[in-house]
């Protein structure tokens, strides 16, 4: 495990753009990309590299991490319509192979095992970013989820429901329940990303990387993998 310590976020955007770069240059990638605030800057400076120095993304796919439940896609709350204003409506990511879990299907169990076998069908996932909750939860695998888990849908705590609050018009409009890629599946791919910026992340940061692995700080799974990237900036690094 590398952890990349920036002074600010401009530059954990910036380093995260570089490796998606390069990824995306090599030729044809799946992305793995994830939604909340921690991966927003780093989307939009591979918006700029788009615009301005012609940094193509029309030979990559891409899958989202997880999806709400019962929240219909077009609400600007649903990761669907998430990642299509924050980052693909900006590149030319063919937005038909942007995929996501379907948290709509009447059948959500088996929605689950079809997406993660869309995952393993298309080849896997490149270069898979992630942000942390301040439970330490990645996707939406909240405390308690099995370090080998597969998607499948999840509960979330009164703690992730109420920092998500700020996305939604009230408190009681966040879903109770999503669909999420599970560790066993985000372990999968062949390089995981870790962003995480501000003081509010500094405790879930240093469980994860230096806590024991354990269920109880999912994120912690990331020390089983043998190609991690942590970048964080120097609050979010403060109790490392
Ligand atoms: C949500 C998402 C996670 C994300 C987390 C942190 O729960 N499902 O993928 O990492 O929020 O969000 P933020 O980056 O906004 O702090």
């Amino acid at each position: 495990m590398e952890v990349v310590i920036r002074p600010d976020v401009a530059e954990v955007d910036s380093v995260v753009a570089d490796v998606v770069e390069r990824v995306v240059r090599s030729g044809s990638c799946v992305l793995g990309l994830a939604t909340g605030s921690s991966p927003v800057g780093t989307y939009r400076e591979l918006a700029r590299r788009h615009r301005e120095n012609g940094l193509s993304f029309s030979g990559a796919r891409a899958f989202l991490l997880d999806e709400y439940v019962g929240l219909p896609k077009d609400q600007e709350q649903s990761y669907f319509s998430f990642i299509r204003a924050e980052f693909v409506d900006h590149v030319d990511l063919d937005p038909a192979v942007v995929e996501s879990p379907n948290g709509e299907a009447s059948d959500i169990a088996a929605e689950a095992i079809r997406y993660d076998r869309a995952i393993a069908e298309g080849g896997g996932v490149d270069v898979q970013l992630l942000g942390i909750g301040t439970d330490g939860h990645i996707g939406f695998n909240e405390p308690g989820s099995s370090l080998r888990s597969r998607t499948r849908v999840k509960t979330l705590t009164e703690q992730t429901r109420a920092d998500n609050a700020r996305f939604f018009d009230a408190p009681d409009a966040v879903p109770h329940h999503v669909l999420t890629q599970g560790l066993g599946t985000i372990l999968e791919a062949k390089h995981l990303i870790l962003i995480a910026t501000g003081e509010s992340k500094a405790d879930a940061v240093a469980a994860a990387v230096e806590g024991p692995l354990s269920a109880f700080c999912p994120a912690s799974v990331i020390q089983w993998h043998q190609h991690v990237s942590v970048v964080v900036d120097e609050a979010a690094a403060s109790k490392l």
